[in-house]
């Protein structure tokens, strides 16, 4: 029996998203819904038959309401990635509140009302819903001065897994959540410039949609650290 499935990827323009939904959409049977901001960026995507794209800003006043429209469109979901991410480098005592608040819209705000958009979609069937946080939002790791908003929002979306997964623990939706170590992409070369990652987004892409399409059935509420960097 086919198996199969649809999966959204938010932040599918570039770096990681983009070679996820590369991936992702090699495989017949998935159906891929990718949102982000940039169309333009997404157009290539149109080559793919099995790729819908729409525009999303994780930063608009209507979020939940976008997406439930967006959702609309397919059956059911069985995975969402909320791998969009917003990173500002900047010292704490410089950050406005604008640049504060737009870190967390995108990266904790935004993927708490994407996540109420797609419950309706997965609870029926269940599915994986999977949040890419950062090491820098990881208890206990290294920080880097400047990421004051990037790296408390992002551990923020840590926290709203573990409380999420507790919530809906009677369901069939599980959520996992991913602490990214470097990885070379566009966001990682404009915070910072000519650092050299040890993983290509490529690689870490593959990681992560094989996480995303297998570990539901082990996991659930867990936040996990992906990176070569020791301990
Ligand atoms: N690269 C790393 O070293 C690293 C390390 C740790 C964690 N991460 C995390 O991994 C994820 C992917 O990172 P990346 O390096 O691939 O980043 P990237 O190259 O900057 O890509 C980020 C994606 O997020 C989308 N996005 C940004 N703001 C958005 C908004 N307001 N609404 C909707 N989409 C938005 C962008 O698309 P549009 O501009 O088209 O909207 C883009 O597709 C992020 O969550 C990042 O924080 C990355």
């Amino acid at each position: 029996m086919q198996n199969k499935k649809t999966i959204v990827v938010v932040g599918a323009s570039r770096g990681i998203g983009r070679a996820m939904v590369e991936q992702l959409a090699a495989n017949p049977n998935h159906t891929v819904l990718a949102l982000s901001r940039n169309t333009k960026a997404m157009e290539e995507f149109s080559e793919l038959e099995n790729v819908i794209c729409h525009p999303f800003d994780l930063e608009s006043g209507h979020l939940r309401q976008v997406a439930e429209g967006i959702f609309a469109e397919v059956e059911s979901i069985d995975i969402l990635i909320n791998n969009a991410g917003k990173l500002i480098n900047k010292p704490f005592a410089e950050l406005s509140h604008d640049e504060i608040s737009s870190c967390y819209q995108v990266n904790t705000i935004g993927v708490m009302h994407t996540v109420q958009a797609v419950l309706p979609k997965m609870l029926e069937k269940g599915g994986h819903i999977v949040n890419i946080s950062s090491m820098g939002g990881f208890q206990g790791s290294v920080k880097f001065a400047g990421l004051a908003a990037y790296s408390t929002s992002k551990a923020a979306i840590a926290s709203f897994t573990e409380l999420f997964a507790e919530e809906y623990k009677d369901s069939k939706v599980k959520m996992n959540c991913l602490c990214l170590g470097a990885a070379q992409t566009e966001m990682l070369e404009e915070a910072f410039p000519g650092y050299e990652a040890p993983v290509s987004a490529e690689k870490m892409a593959e990681f992560i949609v094989d996480f995303a399409l297998n570990s539901n059935q082990w996991m659930n509420g867990k936040v996990l650290p992906v990176s070569l960097t020791t301990p």
